[in-house]
């Protein structure tokens, strides 16, 4: 009886000591959670608002800010006014406005070609991936670039261009190189490039709206002398620049950019210190090698070191990485695409196309070493030729829908998805009839892995 009551105690104390323990593992769980929510948090704060000091080279060399603000605040030429801004792709995050402001918007209350107003939505921060940095009478000091200039967009809730950010979404409006064109000082281009402004301005103009050439300030080669796709000369003296591709789905992808550069925190390393000119580390060998990377060899850009202290990248790759990895390609909306005929699609995209072969799903790219080369593809080896592996990179084809505008491939050499699957057709001998295509093309147009993002007040 008593042995049977000292079990019953040591029981009941075991559980409770089990209790204890699963109560206290559950919040070390919770808390754990909760960092790693906290760390998602930090890292949507850097890919919005983080500058990494770049404005040193925007505002400090380039002088872009000059030209923003105009001569009658002090800058060059007749400024930039919120039409123009939004003209070049520039976009306005609706929730950085005062409700009177919005409300005059609306009415058509604000004069959009005032440069003045331009300087408050900087003022208010509200200008995606665009900072603004005043002096004490008002006037800009400089400005600085973020992540979100060419990786975010808005929902166009309130007027074109002017909505909720929609973070990860291409920004396939923005014309970067018209806008970097505007800036008063283009020596350090020129210096890089060894080319004088004329040929700078060319340069920038060529590349059109939703494209960047990343590859530039390494190899200097501003133009694709033949543009090929099975075997036809498709365009010569074609831009180098490529389509700015989503920052949203990439969990699980192995090999990032076009031509597979290397891994997310990679290439976001490499952006920050080489594309946005901020102050940090980078170190790639591969960048040495001057018959391929000539202006990156003798600049030492695989090399760049900044001491601990005065690193404003290092520090904030592993928040950027978990925010990346958060950020789900969004689904189509409702009766974009044709539900039965994706379906059929599917079939075909698993089956006699071929297709997932190499976009394997739910990746849509290959798990592993996702690059092909140029022949395998069909198509020339110009942008392949101007990265360390020389191939083309598996595209991952979530939120596909989102991006349609400036074609697809690297350089967006297709105009429409049903060019894409032609090509395909042609190059694979896949015998399909115009009702299969156009069945693939639903089913490209459906893919996405979350639903769409309704953006809240802290969104
Ligand atoms: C000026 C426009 C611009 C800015 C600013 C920019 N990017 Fe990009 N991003 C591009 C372009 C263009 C590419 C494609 C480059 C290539 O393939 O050579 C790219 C590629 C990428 C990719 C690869 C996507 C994929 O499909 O694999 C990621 C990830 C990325 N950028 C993240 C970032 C982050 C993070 C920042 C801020 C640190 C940033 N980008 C800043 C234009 C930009
Ligand atoms: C041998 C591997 C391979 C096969 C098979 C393949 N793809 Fe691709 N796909 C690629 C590569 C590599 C790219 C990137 C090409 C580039 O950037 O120039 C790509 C790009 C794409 C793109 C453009 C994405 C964008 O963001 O612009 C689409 C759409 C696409 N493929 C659909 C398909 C369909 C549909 C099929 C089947 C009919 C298919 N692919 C078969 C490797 C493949």
């Amino acid at each position: 009886m008593s042995r049977y009551k000292t079990f019953h105690k040591m029981l009941l104390g075991s559980g409770m000591l089990l209790l204890v323990l699963v109560l206290f593992g559950m919040a070390r769980l919770q808390a754990k959670a909760s960092e790693s929510a906290d760390l998602v948090a930090e890292g949507k704060q850097i890919f919005r608002f983080d500058t990494f000091g770049d404005q040193d080279f925007w505002g400090g060399q380039l002088k872009l800010h000059q030209a923003i603000e105009g001569e009658q605040f002090g800058g060059v030429g007749d400024g930039v006014s919120p039409a123009t801004a939004l003209a070049v792709g520039l976009k306005v995050d609706v929730d950085a406005l005062p409700e009177s402001l919005q409300g005059q918007l609306k009415r058509g209350k604000v004069d959009l070609n005032d440069p003045a107003v331009t300087l408050a939505l900087l003022k208010l921060n509200a200008v995606v991936g665009v900072t603004g940095f005043f002096n004490t009478d008002g006037s800009l000091s400089a400005m600085g670039i973020q992540c979100a200039l060419c990786h975010s967009t808005v929902d166009d809730s309130l007027a074109p261009g002017i909505g909720h950010r929609l973070d990860g979404w291409a920004n396939r409006d923005l014309n970067v190189g018209a806008i970097i064109a505007l800036s008063p000082d283009l020596s350090p281009l020129q210096t890089l490039l060894g080319a004088d402004r004329d040929t700078v301005v060319s340069v920038l103009n060529s590349w059109g709206p939703g494209k960047f050439d990343a590859e530039l300030v390494l190899d200097g080669k501003a133009f694709n002398p033949q543009q090929i796709t099975d075997g036809v000369v498709t365009g010569t003296n074609v831009s180098g620049a490529t389509l700015i591709p989503p920052a949203f789905g990439l969990a699980g992808v192995n090999l990032h950019t076009w031509t597979g550069w290397g891994s997310i925190p990679y290439w976001n390393a490499f952006v920050a210190n080489i594309e946005m000119h901020g102050k940090g580390n980078f170190f790639d060998p591969r960048l040495d090698n001057a018959a391929q990377f000539p202006i990156a060899a003798a600049n030492g850009f695989g090399h760049i070191q900044t001491p601990p202290d005065e690193d404003l990248i290092t520090s904030k790759l592993p928040a950027l990485h978990a925010y990346q990895l958060s950020l789900l390609a969004p689904l189509p909306p409702d009766g974009s695409f044709n539900a039965k005929a994706a379906a059929r699609g599917d079939a075909l995209f698993e089956g006699k196309a071929k297709c997932a072969t190499c976009h394997v799903p739910e990746l849509y790219t290959e798990p592993g070493w996702n690059l092909h080369t140029p022949s395998e593809m069909g198509i020339d080896s110009f942008q392949a030729d101007r990265s360390p592996d020389l191939m083309y990179r598996t595209s991952p084809l979530k939120g596909l829908w989102t991006h349609t505008k400036g074609g697809f491939f690297h350089d967006g050499r297709f105009a429409t998805l049903l060019d894409v699957v032609d090509h395909y057709d042609t190059l694979f001998s896949l015998g399909l009839s115009n009702r299969e295509k156009s069945d693939i093309v639903e089913y490209l147009k459906s893919l996405g892995d979350a639903p769409l993002q309704t953006p809240k007040d802290d969104d």
